[in-house]
């Protein structure tokens, strides 16, 4: 059995796996986010009810798929990550994109810039600790009005999970919320929650349900 190599939150580390396996993420997962899927029409239904002026923020946005589809309507788009591989990634995608390297703690952006904020799929690289922290920076760059909207894994706790990438076992600290736990930290960062939503994963994603939380700047 290897020692697992992430065993605390490091965003360097985190960073560091996202470059090695930016190519094969954006193979495997790269089009979740098609139209026809539950978690589209989650996305969608958002940012339609969102104010429309400034850009939508894909926040831990990967291969940016959801600057991908903003861009696609027309309207600007901004992703941020913190893995140079995947901005890589996604510069080449969608190239009518701005990405930004930045981490969610601490965004280049003016207060109330964006008018709404898509977090998919990377609230569970933050340990719990630092969700607020990291919701009052979404909240910030948001004005009154301003819509988030998240996909997570839902469970209890911090788990060291391994997974396999590029034919070899990854370790990760992963951090998994309770549906009304992450609602409730949501509200305590200034929101107000629209909508929730749960569904089970495809055999092909990571065993955990799978969550989703509208919500509007208060
Ligand atoms: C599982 S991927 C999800 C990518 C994309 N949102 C999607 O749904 O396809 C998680 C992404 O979050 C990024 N990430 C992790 N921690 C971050 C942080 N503190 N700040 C910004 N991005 C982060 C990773 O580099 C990675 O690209």
């Amino acid at each position: 059995m290897p020692e697992p190599e992430f065993r605390a939150f490091d965003p360097a580390q985190v960073a560091r796996l996202y470059d090695k396996i930016a190519g094969e993420y954006t193979g495997r997962f790269g089009e979740d986010l098609r139209p026809g899927t539950g978690d589209r029409a989650f996305l969608d239904v958002a940012l339609a009810s969102a104010p429309s002026r400034g850009p939508v923020l894909d926040l831990g946005c990967g291969p940016g798929q959801i600057a991908a589809i903003t861009v696609d309507s027309g309207r600007p788009a901004i992703g941020a990550d913190i893995s140079a591989g995947m901005l890589a990634v996604a510069r080449r995608r969608v190239p009518l994109a701005t990405f930004l390297s930045a981490d969610a703690r601490a965004l280049p952006l003016r207060p109330g810039s964006c008018r709404a904020v898509a977090a998919f799929y990377f609230l569970h690289h933050l340990p719990k600790a630092l969700l607020p922290q990291v919701l009052a920076e979404v909240r910030r760059v948001l004005p009154a009005g301003g819509i988030l909207v998240v996909a997570t894994h839902l469970g209890v706790g911090e788990q060291l999970v391994s997974s396999e990438w590029n034919d070899a076992p990854q370790h990760l600290k992963i951090t998994f919320y309770a549906r009304d736990e992450l609602a409730t930290l949501v509200v305590a960062a200034g929101f107000s929650v629209e909508s929730v939503a749960s569904r089970h994963p495809r055999p092909d994603e990571f065993q955990a349900e799978h969550g989703f939380i509208r919500a509007r700047a208060t």
